[in-house]
């Protein structure tokens, strides 16, 4: 039997999902790991840990795989990684020179504020499709450089190796191959994404004089080396054939192949991707254009806009750690139960406000609250605010794009279980939803890339019809005034929140 390993390196876990040529899942596992918030808006992760809970996750799917089937073989790797977060380590000893700094980190606010006063923001975007804010790689390299003169000299002497996650998986299962894929290093700020180079200019601006501490950008389906780190002996020379940034992976995983097909994944954050097709669109209210896959030297590149938001699952986590809820798990039956937030607004911007507003400056905030509100009010208020921010995504889009709607959304992602929830997202998005049944999208477009990278199929055709399978859809039932009125009452609430600060 062929089967496939997919890792998926995401915020909260690290993830292993075994994959056979039907696209089954035979065995999957996860492992979480620290989340260090040891200053207000730093957002840090051990790479150590990572990498350990990795090597125990691949090594005990093995004897999974071994108990169960007599035969079988790991034909490639796929990896797919939260996106943006760096890490730095030192080329010779493979030691990291500092935590990761992860996507949500907003330490970097003050740089971007310089750096929006001095350079024309515009121009960046037409480079990079991103523009200045702290979510990017660049800033946080830049931080590391500023703020250690270890790292500084390290860059500049060309012994330090700076990469994404992914790249710091292969440098490590691979012994030394520095490679990074083109959609994850379309969310550096560093690469251009219409020559899908390294833009010198840029790495200049952001303290990199040395582009030999940069990894070398390949396709997404490509020859990333084979596994030759001395803990993973089950693995030794199994070749990594695919990798590709998380958001764009479940853009394959939902078979988003055709300009104009959406999708959009609930996780730490919520990413709603739009395929582009060849042309990159620049957004004139506040979307990202983004790199959604290169297959390889025979295809050009694909584009989608970008909507993210930097909290949903990470809201939920903060519920459950400041008790609102005892478990996510509830949240389905506060959605279902509890009809409405007792006139409570919740503006979930722990980490600021992503798309389209960019405001790394703004705090979360609960408006509205009286006697009566309850926990319940304030944890359905925290779920309506990840889709009020949505809707504004799909507002930006849809005047991007020159469309007069969304007609479909194909969503994936740990909330989408909640039914509710994905109910109140088709009523206050006014798009039919699709929930896809497949339950690791993510990892099975990582998947899905290393078996067409070991020619287990032909093409992306062959495998679309094993993705689509059963979706449970939601259309919008709530009437118009209602609606509008909810949304009149999220402005005010995110205008009120802006002033504060
Ligand atoms: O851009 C950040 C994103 O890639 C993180 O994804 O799955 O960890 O929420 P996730």
């Amino acid at each position: 039997m062929n089967v496939l390993l997919s890792i998926d390196q995401s915020t909260q876990s690290t993830k292993v999902v075994f994959i056979d040529e039907k696209l089954n899942i035979l065995h999957l596992d996860s492992l979480p790991h620290e989340q260090k918030c040891e200053r207000p808006r730093w957002y840090e992760h051990d790479p150590m840990e990572i990498l350990d809970n990795l090597y125990k996750l691949m090594n005990d799917g093995f004897c999974v795989l071994k108990k169960k089937y007599t035969n079988f073989t790991i034909k490639g790797i796929g990896i797919t990684n939260q996106r943006e977060t760096v890490i730095i380590w030192d080329k010779d000893t493979g030691k990291p020179l500092y935590n990761g700094i992860v996507w949500l980190d907003t330490r970097t606010e003050k740089l971007v504020a310089e750096f929006s006063e001095k350079y024309n923001n515009e121009t960046i975007h037409k480079k990079t499709g991103t523009g200045f804010n702290t979510y990017f790689s660049a800033f946080k390299i830049l931080w590391l450089i500023k703020n250690n003169e270890y790292i500084k000299k390290k860059v500049q002497d060309g012994t330090a190796a700076i990469g994404n996650i992914n790249t710091w998986l292969i440098y490590n299962l691979t012994k030394g191959n520095l490679y990074t894929d083109v959609t994850n290093a379309s969310r550096t700020l560093l690469m251009n994404i219409n020559t899908l180079q390294y833009d010198e200019e840029l790495c200049k601006m952001f303290g990199i004089t040395n582009l030999d501490v940069l990894p070398k950008i390949l396709n997404n389906i490509d020859d990333y080396g084979v596994v030759k780190c001395d803990k993973l002996s089950d693995y030794a020379n199994v070749p990594i054939t695919g990798c590709i940034g998380d958001q764009q992976s479940a853009c394959i995983g939902q078979a988003i192949f055709d300009e104009g097909e959406a999708k959009c994944t609930y996780g730490t954050g919520v990413f709603l991707l739009i395929n582009t097709g060849k042309k990159i669109v620049h957004s004139s209210c506040g979307l990202i254009s983004t790199v959604c896959y290169k297959l390889n030297e025979d295809n050009e590149a694909k584009y989608a806009l970008e909507g993210s938001i930097g909290t949903a699952g990470s809201g939920v986590s903060w519920l459950v750690k400041n008790k609102l809820l005892s478990d996510p798990i509830e949240t389905n039956d506060i959605m279902e139960n509890c009809k409405d937030t007792g006139g409570v607004v919740f503006v979930p911007a722990f980490s600021g406000l992503y798309a389209p507003r960019w405001r790394p400056d703004a705090r979360a905030n609960i408006f509205g609250m009286t006697f009566n509100t309850e926990s319940k009010h304030i944890v359905r208020s925290l779920l309506e605010g990840i889709v009020f921010q949505l809707n504004e995504i799909i507002y930006s889009l849809i005047y991007d794009m020159g469309i007069e709607m969304l007609q479909l959304l194909r969503c994936d992602g740990g909330m989408t279980k909640n039914n509710a929830f994905m109910q109140f997202n088709a009523d206050i998005l006014n798009t039919k939803i699709e929930v896809s049944e497949h339950v690791e999208v993510t990892a099975l477009g990582a998947g899905v890339l290393a078996g067409l990278g070991v020619k287990l199929w032909k093409d992306l055709d062959t495998v679309k019809v094993l993705i689509r399978r059963k979706q449970s859809s939601f259309k919008s039932n709530m009437e118009q005034k209602i609606r509008q009125n909810k949304i009149l009452e999220w402005n005010k609430a995110v205008e009120r929140s802006l002033v504060m600060i």
